[in-house]
């Protein structure tokens, strides 16, 4: 017999009697404290109590030096007053820009009015209020709604009840290369990312086909009865903006309907109005069976997710007082001021038509960096999306990087190798004050995903400075880059 032990460094902790010297207050940070630490002390204790490895990057790309004071709108205000214009808008978390007032003064009333946050034991009138609201901006019958506070977690809620509604002997789920729904453990198993996955053990009821692909979804259908949910982002935000060939949406929607199969749409990047229109599959006319939102559904705010159903769906899944509680609301779910904060941020969006202006202002984004495409062939690959959820692809250096520079770039760090994307988002930031964000599965691809709020002027602002970046060619980029991690 094997007899497990305890590594020997386990601590074990005995439990003393207490003294009154250990009601003590431990040494603690105030919270003027916290607001006066310089960017030392932010990363001597990011280091010592957050990520360690994760410094590495900050590093890289000049983070590490800034202290936000502020935000506001598009910008950010850093230590000395330096202004950061927001072309990476927390990944789309920022539809409404940093601190719209509107929310800023929801969030006071709310405070003031003392309102009560924990939706378990009593209902909640903001909570019930944002429901109604979901259902009313979404399309096709979707309308049953559970609120959770991360993407994860909502698209936890889908793939459950997907798998629930489809059945015992239906619990297939398909998924896409390059897909990215979260890293919680079970929509871990439908994220595409190797590193993410790493050698965690995964729910194996999974089938990954090509995205976009719909000759082998159909044939997955065909060939698998056990097959009941497929899942997919409309676009892919991780996997550097990439949206489906035409006509794959009807064809999905079609084929779902005859094989009986439950669609769930991610939306938690890619909806909210990023592309144009409130949800991105409405671009194609279909509606999914589930959905889910997250990031700016919380007016940049707060932490506030949502899945959203069709109410056949929700029923056959938890419709009984014996099912109910299967999947009912965490403890933080449809929690007081983050319901007020979305409710008057979803407001917000229609009544200052951030949508139409996404439309309006991300083709024009996309015209300017098309004309900056065709100015530089031999920099940029290509310039794709839709609305505000742009990607930027360069060429891949990886063969090619200029002789003169294969030295300098081989002290460099694998992921920076051969792509310009870190180079030119650190001297963005370091000389041009502009933030933009990089790409998970495609280290080419720079994603711009401003707040909805942003201007043609910000376009410009920011569509001249990658134009006068560019303009100094690849040899000066890496070598101004370089110099900046030994600056
Ligand atoms: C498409 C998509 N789904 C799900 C998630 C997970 O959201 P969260 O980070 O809030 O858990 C993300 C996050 O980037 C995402 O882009």
């Amino acid at each position: 017999m094997t007899v497990m032990t305890r590594p020997a460094a386990q601590r074990t902790i005995e439990a003393p009697e207490l003294a009154p010297a250990d009601l003590v207050k431990p040494k603690l940070i105030s919270l003027e404290e916290a607001k006066a630490m310089n960017v030392g002390q932010m990363a001597e204790e990011f280091n010592a109590h957050i990520n360690p490895g994760q410094m590495h990057f900050m590093k890289l790309l000049g983070f590490n030096k800034i202290k936000v004071e502020s935000a506001e709108g598009m910008y950010y205000t850093d230590q000395n007053g330096r202004k950061i214009l927001d072309f990476f808008g927390g990944f789309g978390s920022l539809a409404l820009g940093h601190n719209h007032p509107r929310l800023l003064e929801a969030r006071k009333r709310f405070q003031d009015e003392k309102r009560h946050e924990i939706a378990i034991a009593f209902m909640s009138q903001y909570a019930a209020a944002l429901a109604h609201n979901l259902a009313e901006v979404s399309p096709g019958g979707l309308d049953m709604v559970f609120f959770g506070s991360s993407g994860s977690e909502a698209m936890e809620a889908a793939v459950k009840l997907a798998e629930r509604a489809a059945g015992p002997k239906r619990s297939k789920v398909v998924y896409a290369e390059n897909s990215f729904h979260g890293k919680t453990k079970g929509v871990l198993s439908i994220t595409d990312g190797a590193l993410y996955r790493g050698e965690f053990r995964l729910v194996d009821n999974t089938v990954r086909v090509p995205f976009g692909d719909i000759v082998a979804i159909e044939r997955a259908f065909r060939n698998d009865p056990e097959i009941g949910t497929v899942v997919l982002e409309t676009i892919q935000g991780g996997g550097g903006i990439v949206e489906a060939p035409e006509g794959f949406w009807p064809k999905l929607r079609a084929l779902c309907d005859q094989y009986g199969v439950i669609w769930v749409a991610d939306e938690v990047q890619c909806g909210y109005g990023r592309t144009g229109r409130f949800y991105a599959f409405e671009h194609y006319g279909v509606v999914p069976d589930i959905t889910a939102l997250a990031k700016s559904l919380g007016g940049g705010k707060t932490a506030m997710a949502a899945m959203i159903a069709r109410r056949d769906i929700y029923m056959k899944a938890y419709g009984s007082p014996k099912t109910a509680m299967i999947h009912a609301q965490a403890t933080f779910g449809g929690i007081g001021e983050a319901c007020a904060t979305a409710i008057e941020a979803l407001n917000v969006l229609y009544e200052e038509d951030l949508i139409e202006n996404s439309a309006v202002v991300g083709e024009y984004l996309i015209a300017r960096l098309r004309d900056l495409q065709a100015k530089y062939p031999k920099l940029i690959k290509d310039v794709r999306g839709k609305g505000m959820m742009v990607g930027l692809e360069f060429q891949d250096f990886s063969q090619t990087m200029p002789m003169v520079l294969r030295p300098v770039v081989s002290v460099l760090d694998d992921k920076l190798k051969g792509s310009l994307s870190g180079f030119v988002g650190a001297l963005l930031l370091r000389d041009y004050n502009c933030l933009v964000a990089f790409t998970e599965y495609n280290r080419n691809v720079i994603r711009l995903e401003p707040p909805l709020v942003a201007t043609r002027g910000d376009v410009d602002t920011f569509v001249d400075a990658l134009d006068s970046l560019l303009g100094r060619g690849v040899v000066a980029i890496v070598k101004d880059f370089v110099k900046s991690q030994v600056s």
